[in-house]
């Protein structure tokens, strides 16, 4: 079969770990009898420099011409808050987002066999294992909100960002989590902040409306701050984590960071209809680009995610994964993850290791 993939490489490390990407993605194919035709997409910084705006006109519809968008890494110091919104990365990956309905955001945080010891928490809390999935909200909430800024007559000026949340936009996200639980370990905990917020009591009553259409999955509310603080007292006791857009952004580097590196963590987002987007959870990393410093690993994991959950290849998907923790276990590092005294390997080695193990 054949597979069609928009390849937004990015700014920063994102085309390094492209890169690597699709060579584990060419190694499967040649392994499995797949081929992969790529459509390079502009987008981000990138953009701006090239074009004038990170989000090109046409940017949607050439995705929705593909089976799946692979993307590596947006941003920089150089298109920074000060400058106009459409030149921006951010919005970029934002609209992107809106325009491809990808409503939920598939982000497991996973502490990998051969990296018990890079876990910063406890060894007891380590040993005990981490293996959660946080799905979060992806177009809906205060980052898509309504924004506005005046000035007043005795205060200066004054912000407003507009958190707003529907039952359809709720449920939709919901029912992935349910859905997703019945594949795992059977836990949904959904994470609001309903002692406050009109939209977490929302949000909580509807969610409390599907546990009962799955009565084979536990349940249970969890506030916010009070899952911040479990994420690193005890994050062995989550399964799936569903939660709304900003909730879930905090969170989700949070929980990345306990399983050691975020340089590992893939992500997948997904809405009704192809195609879904796949993309490292790092961001791009400026300091080290172009240096062959960067962990490829989060980047071809999203792979796996992409064999998984875009194309339905669950044994595509473990191959990817089997020859990560096989690379790993043989103890190769890259410098985000090497322990004292390891001689760190760079993006290319890295990536070239992990195809021999396909
Ligand atoms: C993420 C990022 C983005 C987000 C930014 C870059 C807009 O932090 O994917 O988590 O907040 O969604
Ligand atoms: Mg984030």
């Amino acid at each position: 079969m054949d597979y069609k993939i928009a390849l937004i490489r990015g700014d920063g490390i994102g085309p390094e770990v492209v890169e690597e990407a699709v060579g584990v993605l060419e190694a499967v194919g040649k392994k499995f009898g797949h081929t992969f035709t790529y459509e390079e997409v502009l987008l981000g910084g990138c953009a701006t420099d090239a074009v004038g705006k990170s989000y090109p006109d046409g940017t949607a519809e050439k995705c929705k011409a593909c089976d799946a968008v692979l993307l590596g890494a947006v941003g920089g110091p150089k298109w920074g808050a000060d400058k106009p919104a459409e030149q921006r990365p951010e919005t970029a990956l934002l609209a992107l987002r809106k325009d491809l309905e990808l409503y939920a955001n598939l982000r497991p945080a996973a502490l990998r066999p051969a990296l018990v010891d890079a876990c910063p928490l406890k060894k007891e809390t380590a040993e005990r294992g981490i293996d959660l999935m946080m799905v979060r909200e992806l177009t809906g909430g205060i980052y898509f909100g309504k924004r506005d800024r005046y000035q007043t007559e005795d205060r200066g000026t004054e912000c407003t960002d507009l958190m707003a949340y529907s039952e359809k936009e709720i449920e939709r996200i919901g029912r992935r989590a349910f859905e997703l639980a019945r594949l795992r370990r059977k836990k949904v905990s959904s994470v609001d902040k309903a002692n406050v917020l009109e939209t977490s009591r929302l949000w909580r009553s509807v969610m409390h409306r599907l546990a009962e259409e799955y009565p084979d999955v536990a349940y249970e509310d969890v506030l916010v701050d009070n899952c911040a603080m479990q994420i690193v007292r005890d994050p062995g006791q989550f399964d799936v984590v569903v939660t709304e857009n900003m909730f879930g952004d905090i969170l989700s580097d949070e929980a990345s960071m306990v399983t050691g590196s975020i340089g590992l963590l893939p992500s997948a987002s997904i809405g009704d209809t192809a195609p879904g987007l796949y993309e490292p959870i790092h961001g791009s990393a400026p300091d080290i680009a172009g240096q062959d410093k960067a962990d490829p690993i989060a980047t071809i994991l999203s792979v796996a995610m992409m064999f998984r959950y875009s194309f339905q290849l669950p044994e595509e998907a473990e191959a990817v994964e089997k020859a990560v923790d096989a690379v790993l276990a043989e103890g190769w590092r890259t410098q985000d993850i090497a322990e004292p005294g390891v001689t760190p390997i760079g993006t290319r080695e890295m990536g070239r290791r992990i195809r021999e193990h396909i």
